[in-house]
């Protein structure tokens, strides 16, 4: 089932990158259990907002155990979804999770999304794939360089597709703030709604109903078309 083409991960990794990942194959051991009650509303929205279609391929960006599969799956069953993500500890809860449910059509695959090209997914995937959606949750205030991976995950997605992100925006710090930064190894400071406003076409942005003191700042969607 998961198709890690570790060899073909392109690219070094410095030290502080492999200190960063392992925190997230440490973590992969309890997100779930921690996460899922406080998110589960935001991901039925986010999938809402793709507008998934009977045979549509879907790319979930960084994404960590599958927290978003059952949601997809749930609002359209006949699609196939490529879950990305660097951490290989994530990448074995969410095979576990996929085992666990049966679910069919799940490729994972791991990739330093800093790397996830046009020109390289094939590498990764052993197929040329243009994506009608692509989703990134909670994703962009964690990696590094997060405005090119904006730009290759719009490269990645066919004249027309969707792109929907689920982030955090901190107007205001505080220690909450703060918490979750040093938890989730983010950055709440990042206007990632605003980057992607720049960049599509039928721009939308809504903020969720989720406290701000539980997530560090403002829950927010925002989705766009290429
Ligand atoms: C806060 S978690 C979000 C996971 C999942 N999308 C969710 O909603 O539960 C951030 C994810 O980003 C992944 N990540 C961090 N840096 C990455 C990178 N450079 N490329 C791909 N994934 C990365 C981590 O391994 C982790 O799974």
């Amino acid at each position: 089932m998961i198709d890690q083409r570790l060899s073909s991960v392109k690219g070094n990794l410095s030290f502080l990158n492999k200190t960063f990942m392992k925190w997230y194959d440490f973590f992969s051991n309890f997100y779930d259990q921690s996460l899922e009650k406080l998110y589960a509303d935001s991901r039925r929205r986010a999938v809402e907002l793709l507008e998934l279609k009977e045979g549509d391929v879907v790319l979930d960006l960084a994404c960590g155990t599958g927290a978003n599969f059952s949601h997809l799956k749930k609002s359209c069953a006949n699609i196939e979804i490529y879950g990305a993500d660097f951490s290989e500890g994530m990448l074995r809860r969410a095979t576990h999770n996929i085992e666990k449910n049966q679910w069919e059509g799940i490729h994972l695959f791991q990739a330093d999304a800093r790397n996830l090209t046009k020109d390289t997914l094939s590498e990764y995937t052993g197929k040329e794939i243009k994506f009608d959606q692509v989703l990134c949750v909670l994703g962009l205030s964690v990696m590094p360089d997060w405005t090119t991976i904006m730009t290759n995950m719009l490269d990645l997605l066919k004249e027309g597709g969707k792109i929907v992100v689920v982030d955090v925006f901190a107007e205001k710090r505080d220690f909450n703030t703060w918490l979750v930064e040093k938890i989730a190894k983010a950055d709440l400071d990042r206007p990632i709604s605003e980057e992607l406003k720049s960049k599509v076409n039928n721009f939308h942005m809504e903020y969720l109903p989720v406290k701000e003191s539980k997530v560090g700042g403002k829950l927010f969607v925002a989705a766009g078309t290429k």
